[in-house]
């Protein structure tokens, strides 16, 4: 039986395979049915203004051809409320992009971009999608988040995942810490970007996070295990940590 900790698998870096040589394959479409098949709960795609990996095409076929919700990941610009009212995926998480960025640095920064943001994300709830804003773990953001009337933040766990020693510590705490508080303060909290195998249990471990999205790491590891393989891996490693945490605390 599957605990309450889903897990949203990112198929962008199979449309980056398939655009290396311009044509079909590999096919995100198949990849994510793949995904479900191993225990994937949503797909997760990043449509970029430069389109270097998911187009808008596989949105379309995406939106109807999964069995499992699907999380458009977008900056918040016009063109991408458009492509979002267009195709009505379950949820839509906001990002910041920048474009020469390799992925996405860092958090998006609700604060300084709150009355832009405010009419963005009431765009977006007026069409029932189920709005997320890619946060870092900070108090104030997490605040502005609130107050903006999304019900949902993502907590960035880069930093924590390229930090090494002590800072690695710190950098989870910050993370327990906001889950907390978003949960407190009546948001709903997921996490991700950077996460593999050697990462995921500490953030599954915090029971305040009720889902993870994970691309990059399942993709490359399935090159050598197969896709389905590594989001049953991925998934065995997140159900045993939350398992645990959940047992730690009705002891
Ligand atoms: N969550 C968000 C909001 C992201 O932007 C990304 C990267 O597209 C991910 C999760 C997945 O990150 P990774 O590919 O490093 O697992």
């Amino acid at each position: 039986m599957k605990n309450n900790l889903r897990l949203g698998v990112n198929i962008d870096h199979v449309a980056t395979i398939r655009n290396a040589r311009g044509g079909n394959h590999p096919d995100p479409i198949y990849a994510a049915t793949l995904a479900a098949n191993a225990g994937a709960d949503s797909i997760t795609a990043h449509l970029r203004e430069d389109r270097r990996h998911v187009s808008e095409n596989d949105i379309a076929k995406l939106s109807s051809g999964i069995k499992i919700p699907l999380n458009l990941e977008i900056a918040a610009t016009e063109e991408m409320l458009k492509i979002a009212s267009t195709h009505v995926p379950y949820a839509a998480c906001i990002v910041p992009e920048k474009r020469e960025e390799r992925t996405t640095e860092g958090g998006l920064d609700v604060v300084r971009g709150y009355s832009y943001l405010k009419n963005f994300v009431n765009k977006l709830l007026s069409k029932n999608i189920h709005v997320s804003v890619f946060i870092e773990p900070e108090k104030e953001q997490i605040d502005a988040a609130k107050s903006l009337g999304a019900p949902v933040i993502e907590l960035h766990t880069g930093a924590y995942c390229n930090a090494i020693g002590s800072n690695q510590s710190q950098e989870l705490n910050k993370l327990i810490r906001s889950a907390k508080y978003a949960v407190e303060i009546g948001l709903e909290c997921h996490a991700g970007h950077g996460l593999g195998f050697n990462t995921v249990s500490s953030i599954a471990s915090i029971q305040e996070i009720c889902e993870l999205n994970i691309g990059h790491f399942l993709i490359g590891e399935s090159i050598f295990s197969g896709l389905e393989h590594a989001v049953q891996q991925m998934r065995a490693l997140m159900d045993s940590a939350r398992d645990k945490s959940n047992k730690e605390t009705r002891a």
